[in-house]
């Protein structure tokens, strides 16, 4: 399969840029309206694009017609409450797809393991157009909380935490690298994600903003690293059992992993 894809992403799969000044802002988050979507109780989603506008967080692909995660149209009452969220969205230039803002409870790293997932963001994407991927704009200040990156689900050694301060942005190919976020704490994490289409204008906006692809994860002890990476693969082994035993295959029958 062809796509346009970014070179810079060849590296790492992902790519952190220059810190928005996130705190200068208002909270728009804080009035928008969320939905719950398949949500197992720790996530909700605000759409500002949704395939059709409507207030609803479903995959492009689950509409009728089908559409791959590109041409998302705006949800008017929450672009009409985020106008600088939206204005951030769009800023880029390229399609945009789904744009939303996510609310995420608190949770464990042994809970963030077992929520690494891989997104479908080009699933329906004709050849030879851009490959999607997805930008994070960290919205509250989560110093302590982690992009949890991955190529290899179960080995930790190809593990890459990011810190989530107010303002961090971060462009990752996620379906490249399994993902997910580790947010202690005690308040919810709220974050900007869109998905973009690759292509001069997305490459644009990501190398004029003093682009990093490799960095140093903070220091975690190895010893809960192994525990919480033991812990997430028993459950994911039980998780596959139960859906053998019940003869379904589908993820939609089953626990939806919580989105980063
Ligand atoms: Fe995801």
């Amino acid at each position: 399969m062809s796509y346009t894809q970014l070179p810079i992403f060849d590296q790492s799969g992902f790519v952190i840029v220059d810190s928005y000044e996130q705190e200068a802002d208002p909270r728009e988050w804080e009035n928008l309206v969320f939905v719950d979507w398949k949500s197992s109780g720790d996530t909700r989603f605000a759409p500002l694009a949704s395939a059709y506008g409507d207030m609803e967080c479903d995959g492009f692909w689950n509409h009728t017609p089908p559409k791959t995660d590109k041409d998302g149209v705006w949800v008017q009452q929450n672009i009409d409450i985020a106008p600088i969220l939206t204005r951030r969205a769009r800023e880029v230039g390229a399609n945009i797809g789904r744009c939303r803002v996510i609310e995420l409870q608190p949770n464990t790293y042994a809970d963030a393991i077992y929520n690494l997932h891989r997104d479908d963001n080009n699933r329906l994407n004709p050849e030879g157009t851009g490959w999607i991927v997805r930008s994070f704009y960290n919205l509250t200040d989560n110093p302590d909380s982690m992009m949890i990156l991955r190529e290899d689900l179960d080995d930790p050694s190809t593990e890459v935490r990011v810190p989530l301060p107010a303002g961090a942005q971060v462009v990752i190919d996620t379906q490249r690298l399994y993902h997910a976020v580790w947010h202690p704490g005690d308040q919810p994490r709220y974050c900007l994600i869109t998905s973009y289409e690759s292509g001069p204008e997305l490459d644009a906006w990501i190398s004029t903003r003093n682009p990093v692809t490799v960095i140093e994860s903070p220091f975690m002890d190895p010893a809960e690293i192994a525990q919480g990476n033991e812990s997430a693969m028993n459950k994911r082994a039980a998780r596959a059992a139960a859906r053998a035993e019940s003869g379904s295959d589908s993820e939609s029958s089953m626990e939806v992993l919580s989105e980063a």
